[in-house]
């Protein structure tokens, strides 16, 4: 079952959409696997975004997400790399499609809401640079006469 890591930039949990985002998920029907509200330091900041060290919008873009708490998620399907990033929508908010999470709440492409994993190794990198093994929770859906 395939892993993706996402993420509720601090513009989302400054506007209260963390909640929006689970439910996306949940609804959509993957697993959560791991969730925590967090600061992002610096130096985790550098190395999640080291691929775009070079461009003019890096400085920005660590100052921003280690401006105030992100709410970072472990969710496991089928797919869970491509279908998160098809829900994302794309990176600026102005040409994403309206219904997905960027394309319904963002409006600048600095300000987009969320980051979800581009492929299966960022998403190994980043759930391994965000959370230690023991955050991450794996169980099994019950069905019984308490779930229903
Ligand atoms: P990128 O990895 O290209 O986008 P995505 O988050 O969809 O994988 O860029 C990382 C983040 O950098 C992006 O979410 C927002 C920010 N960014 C800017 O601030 N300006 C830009 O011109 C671009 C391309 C990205
Ligand atoms: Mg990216």
């Amino acid at each position: 079952m395939e892993r993706t890591f996402i993420m509720v930039k601090p513009d989302g949990v400054q506007r209260n959409i963390v909640g929006d985002v689970v439910t996306r998920f949940e609804k959509k029907g993957f697993q959560l696997v791991g969730a925590k509200l967090m600061n992002v330091s610096e130096d985790l900041a550098k190395e999640h975004y080291k691929e775009h060290k070079e461009k003019p919008f890096f400085g920005e873009l660590v100052d921003f997400i280690t401006s105030s708490p992100v709410f970072a998620m472990v969710w496991e399907g089928e797919n869970a790399v491509t279908v998160a990033r098809k829900m994302l929508g794309k990176t600026n908010p102005a040409e994403a499609e309206v219904g997905t999470i960027r394309g319904d709440y963002g409006l600048q492409v600095a300000k987009n809401v969320v980051h979800g994993s581009d492929s299966n190794e960022s998403a190994t990198r980043e759930i391994s640079l965000f959370f230690n093994e023991s955050e991450l929770v794996n169980y099994t859906k019950l069905i019984n006469d308490w779930v229903y």
